[in-house]
């Protein structure tokens, strides 16, 4: 085990099945992903609160929310309230994010804050200390499937260097292009949590994607010296 928590994306799960496609990954899997969509701040629709509300009803994983909504002040606390383990907003659209990210705390989710991979993370590194989640995207936001952004990976290393020099209790999560190559980059950083969407849905055997998903993990970790090679 590496301690890196995956989080697969249901965006490329099968939609009519939803209950069938997070039961075969309850095993491995240490959250559910759910790409909330409004065909605004992305140009795709995909779920909205009364079906996060009826997953976090009966998901045995915590449901990892990931709003990619306009106004997500109004919207954020609605899915916290709704059950979700973390409620993820985007810092490009949101107008209030302290009160938001407050907000969500406060009705008992995680609080976290999403940047596109075109937004720097300078301007938001003081409100990290009122994160619980900072998710960093390797692709721009709308669509599963696409190539992970090598580009962003600085901002990913400048992100777990500014998380671990204020001790700040955050979870550095990275979404986009995750296969068992880019994961290895993901793991040598140190990122937390990984988000997968194609890499397991689209695979016919979710859990023992999830399980290659680790092991390439793994081998990141051993390279970087993170761990020590247990593989005999
Ligand atoms: C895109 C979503 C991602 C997406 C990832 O807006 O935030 O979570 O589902 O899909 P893959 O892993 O296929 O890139
Ligand atoms: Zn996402």
């Amino acid at each position: 085990m590496t301690g890196l928590k995956i989080s697969p994306s249901i965006l490329a799960a099968d939609p009519t099945r939803l209950g069938e496609e997070i039961a075969q990954i309850a095993g491995e899997a240490d959250w559910v992903h759910v790409d909330v969509m409004d065909n605004h701040f992305v140009p795709n629709l995909s779920f909205g609160l009364p079906v996060v509300r009826a997953l976090c009803a009966t998901s045995p994983l915590p449901v990892d929310c990931h709003l990619n909504i306009d106004d997500p002040d109004r919207w954020a606390v609605q899915y916290a309230q709704a059950g979700a383990g973390v409620v993820t907003f985007h810092a490009e659209a949101a107008r209030a994010p302290v009160r938001t990210m407050r907000a969500v705390r406060a009705a008992g989710a995680r609080a976290g804050l999403a940047l596109c991979p075109a937004t720097p993370l300078e301007p938001y590194e003081g409100v990290l200390a009122e994160a619980d989640v900072l998710l960093l995207l390797t692709i721009d936001p709308g669509f599963g499937g696409q190539s992970f952004l090598d580009f962003v990976l600085p901002k990913i290393r400048r992100a777990r260097e500014v998380i671990d020099a204020t001790g700040a209790d955050v979870l550095l999560q990275v979404d986009g292009g995750i296969t068992t190559e880019t994961i290895v980059a993901c793991a040598e950083i140190g990122v937390d949590v990984v988000v997968a969407g194609s890499a397991v849905f689209g695979e016919l055997d979710r859990a023992h994607a999830i399980r290659r998903l680790r092991a390439a993990a793994q081998a990141g970790k051993v390279a970087a010296g993170v761990l020590q090679e247990t593989i005999a």
